[in-house]
């Protein structure tokens, strides 16, 4: 049976973020809201053997609080691989945390490898124990027994720290792709990062049994308008789950059986259990994900 377990629900910053005082992460500080760590997925077929969608910087903490991912003998991890979709900081910086020596696959398309190859201290996660598999977009590779993967391209743009004077944040190619899980003929989607929702996106997921997908923001101009930035979602490669072009009515009519959000930033008012935005994306059928949850399908 396939399981999913979020180890963490937020975008990068997590909930709260070091250096914000914002109702979110004041009210996460102080116990009033969940808190919550930074965008990572586990999933596994048998419970024992685990492949991490995306490692985040607070892998250390995720596998400390998950029983299932702890090592099982002197030097072990169930662990078998970690699964890159883009090579944002959120979802790479993790694999330093990963460089004991400890043998497992590390996949990306080629384009994340070059990133990763191209960065000195990722050499310190050791090729010879950590093969680097690259992942051809659009072809099913095997991640564990009974559980496949294929990436594919959605619109977003390249990691922040690699952007240059002028950034296309709709771009389709191996820099920001989701993962289409396939498991005992359930077709599951992860896709933690998304700039919009092409019709050709809304082709794939029709009928999934289940789609993880980007929550980072309620509105587009959340963040400036709460003063913490002068960056729109769509100018970070976020499509927005409110309004006419975001996610909640994009996806609402595709026939999807079970829809959560992760990745969610910590300005987003969704954070908020008691908010009217939570209400109004669970009455359209979503779930919000938080770090702990665990799904079986
Ligand atoms: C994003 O999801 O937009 C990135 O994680 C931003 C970042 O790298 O901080
Ligand atoms: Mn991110
Ligand atoms: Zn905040």
């Amino acid at each position: 049976m396939f399981k999913a377990l979020i180890l963490g629900a937020a975008a990068g910053g997590g909930l709260p973020q070091w250096n914000c005082g914002c109702e979110n992460c004041n009210l996460a500080r102080t116990g009033q809201i969940p808190s919550s760590t930074q965008s990572s997925l586990a999933v596994t077929m048998d419970g024992t053997s685990w492949v991490i969608l995306n490692a985040s910087p607070d892998i250390r903490t995720q596998i400390s609080a998950n029983p299932g991912l702890h090592p099982r003998s002197l030097r072990d991890t169930p662990i078998a691989g970690v699964l890159l979709t883009n090579g944002d900081i959120d979802h790479v910086a993790g694999l330093l945390s990963l460089r004991e020596g400890q043998p497992f696959s590390l996949y990306a398309t080629g384009e994340i490898h070059e990133v990763l190859a191209a960065n000195p201290l990722m050499q310190a996660v050791n090729p010879e124990h950590v093969p680097r598999v690259p992942i051809a977009l659009d072809e099913p590779v095997t991640l564990l027994p009974d559980l496949t993967a294929t990436l594919f391209s959605v619109p977003g743009k390249v990691p922040l720290y690699m952007e240059g004077e002028t950034v296309q944040t709709d771009l389709e190619g191996e820099q920001t792709t989701g993962v289409h899980l396939q498991a005992g003929g359930r077709d599951i989607y992860y896709i933690p990062g998304c700039a919009a929702v092409t019709d050709r996106l809304a082709r794939r997921l029709r009928g999934a049994d289940m789609v993880f997908f980007d929550g980072t923001l309620w509105r587009d101009d959340e963040m400036l308008a709460m003063g913490l930035s002068h960056k729109t979602g769509r100018r970070m490669g976020h499509i927005s789950m409110s309004g006419r072009d975001g996610s909640i009515s994009a996806l609402q009519d595709l026939g999807i059986g079970r829809k959560i959000y992760i990745h969610m930033n910590n300005s987003n008012p969704v954070l908020r259990p008691a908010s009217p935005e939570r209400a109004e994306a669970e009455s359209a059928g979503w779930t919000i994900g938080q770090d702990g949850m665990e799904i079986t399908v």
